[in-house]
């Protein structure tokens, strides 16, 4: 991860995070662990736990444990109970930045762990979903401290949420599954970034994608990228593979369920487990049964056979090992340098959810280029002047 480690060496020089405790709650995975260890290297002292019961690659936890000696408590398959003890163990340390991929560390700050309030700086947030919570907060007034939308970054969502979640996804449901994709009907349910790059990447392997949407901008943009666009309720007479990418409740629902084709594998790619339905899935069925490791065989009263992956959890983590590493690289820079910023500024921050500042989002897209061996061309002194006169026309 060439551009976080450049960004490590200018966090140690600064010395901003020495001494700073830092409560993480990301998927607990080997990108993850570097930055962890990025910020432990910096003079933080972090405790890590994961952002989801399914996420965590047990190897990753025991290694940054035993081997870095970086606090870490996460394991595969955790219950809810474990998995909010964790979240809970986070926040023992009393961190004074706090980083979210889904806003669970900041929810609870606000809720069963007001007393901690006081001590916190500031905090980063990962994802699309934890950025719609915590703007529904500050809009109730309810947000207590700055929170640095790292999502909204244009070296973030561009990358990690279009060609991350597309390749991991695709990933996720073939190592699930090993089933062919080609010539298969392969729904996406929405078109936002994460959306865009499930159905490219789906296409890229010879599947007929269909796109769901509720947004008719962006429907109007997946008929011109060429996707077949439908409702729900008629895409899922046809599909071979629903995944769903809304950050929305209810995409999968008993309607959907009762005209599904014969076969059909559903598998969730948003933050929370709440777009496929498994409480309609199971009053539907007879029997559920575990078939593969990350394969759930719901058979209904009628003979058909329905299949959930990863129990409607990120496929991508769950049953894939997550975004590849290039892609963690810049988003993790972004969260390393995120961290530096709200040390240094946070104190004098309002409460509220802000955008990452351009020079920092600038610098990653220009270590990244470096550690790509990328070269680009730069204006010309002539070119900057054409650029920034309103008289010169042609
Ligand atoms: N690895 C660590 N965090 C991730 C995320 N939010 N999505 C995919 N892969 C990841």
């Amino acid at each position: 991860m060439d551009v976080l480690a450049d960004v490590r060496q200018g966090l140690i020089k600064s010395k901003v995070l020495k001494g700073l405790r830092i409560g993480m709650a990301l998927h607990v995975e080997a990108k993850t662990g570097v930055l962890a260890l990025t910020l432990q290297e910096a003079g933080a002292k972090v405790r890590l736990t994961s952002c989801n019961p399914l996420s965590t690659d047990d190897s990753v936890a025991v290694a940054l444990n035993e081997r870095y000696k970086l606090d870490t408590r996460a394991k595969k398959w955790q219950s809810n109970k474990e998995y909010y003890e964790s979240l809970h163990r986070v926040l023992d340390i009393k961190p004074q930045i706090t980083i979210d991929d889904g806003g669970d560390l900041i929810f609870l700050l606000h809720t069963e762990r007001r007393e901690l309030l006081d001590e916190v700086i500031g905090a980063n947030e990962e994802t699309t979903t934890g950025i719609i919570r915590l703007r529904a907060m500050h809009a109730e007034g309810a947000l207590k401290f700055p929170v640095m939308a790292v999502n909204n970054a244009s070296m973030k969502y561009l990358f990690d949420n279009r060609y991350g979640t597309g390749q991991s996804t695709m990933d996720g449901i073939l190592n699930a599954t090993n089933l062919l994709v080609a010539g298969r009907a392969f729904v996406v349910a929405g078109y936002g970034w994460c959306g865009r790059g499930i159905a490219m990447r789906a296409r890229g392997m010879g599947a007929r994608v269909v796109v769901t949407e509720i947004d008719p901008t962006r429907a109007v943009e997946a008929h011109l990228d060429g996707f077949e666009v439908a409702p729900m309720a008629e895409a899922v007479k046809k599909a071979n593979f629903i995944v769903t990418a809304t950050g929305c409740r209810d995409i999968i629902t008993a309607e959907h369920i009762a005209n599904m084709k014969d076969g059909c594998v559903m598998a969730n790619s948003g933050h929370f487990d709440n777009e496929i339905s498994k409480d309609a899935l199971k009053k539907a069925s007879k029997t559920v049964k575990r078939v593969r490791e990350f394969v759930d065989e719901y058979a209904l009263g009628d003979g058909r056979k329905l299949y959930l992956l990863a129990e409607g959890r990120l496929v991508n983590l769950a049953a894939g090992q997550g975004h590849p590493v290039e892609i963690m690289d810049m988003s993790f820079a972004i969260q390393a340098l995120c961290a530096g910023h709200l040390a240094k500024n946070g104190r004098r921050m309002k409460p509220g959810v802000y955008d990452v500042p351009r020079e920092l989002d600038g610098m990653v897209a220009k270590l990244a280029l470096s550690s790509h061996g990328i070269e680009i061309d730069s204006l010309s002194k002539r070119q900057k002047e054409y650029l920034t006169s309103w008289r010169e026309g042609t």
